[in-house]
């Protein structure tokens, strides 16, 4: 399969992005307010994947000044468009531009009952830092994932 477009997220894409979010998670969404902030944060950047109307994947790096680790936010991919390298693109988009503005490594938290993410990072050679208890509103436990990027 020919690698996914994908590109930065426009202001216009706000409605598109909520609507994905909404669609890939149950609970502990990022909220409209959370992405227009981010639209227009220069310590964030989103990268999506798919048309203006209908987007099939969407990420959030944010970066901060005092940690060398970029903080992959939120990675989402359409249902209809999962199991096809989609989600493995945009990581891999993610550490791409995570390492272009010189971040040191990627961090991530991701739910221990989420196998497909779970799957997905290991694959991608993240590992664990920590676990945290109770971390989602589901009760659910997090496991804190990092991969460094030199
Ligand atoms: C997690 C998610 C982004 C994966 O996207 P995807 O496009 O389906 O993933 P890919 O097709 O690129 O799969 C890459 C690898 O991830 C793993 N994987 C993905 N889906 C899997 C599943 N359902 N079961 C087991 N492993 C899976 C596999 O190792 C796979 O590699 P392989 O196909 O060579 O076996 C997607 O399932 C999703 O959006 N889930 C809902 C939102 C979410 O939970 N985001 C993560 C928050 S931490």
């Amino acid at each position: 399969m020919p690698a996914p477009a994908v590109r930065v997220a426009r202001p216009k894409d706000l409605d598109a992005l909520v609507d994905l979010e909404n669609r890939c998670f149950r609970g502990d969404r990022m909220s409209r307010r959370s992405y227009a902030a981010a639209l227009h944060n220069p310590r964030a950047i989103l990268l999506v994947s798919g048309t203006l109307n209908q987007l099939q994947a969407a990420a959030a790096v944010f970066f901060r000044a005092d940690s060398p680790a970029a903080r992959l936010y939120t990675i989402a991919v359409a249902p209809q468009a999962r199991g096809l390298g989609l989600g493995a693109a945009m990581l891999a988009a993610c550490e791409k531009t995570a390492r272009k503005r010189g971040a040191a490594a990627l961090r991530l938290e991701v739910s221990v009952r989420n196998k497909s993410a779970l799957a997905l990072y290991r694959k991608s050679g993240y590992g664990i830092r920590e676990r945290i208890d109770r971390y989602y509103q589901d009760g659910s436990d997090a496991l804190r994932l990092e991969k460094p990027l030199s």
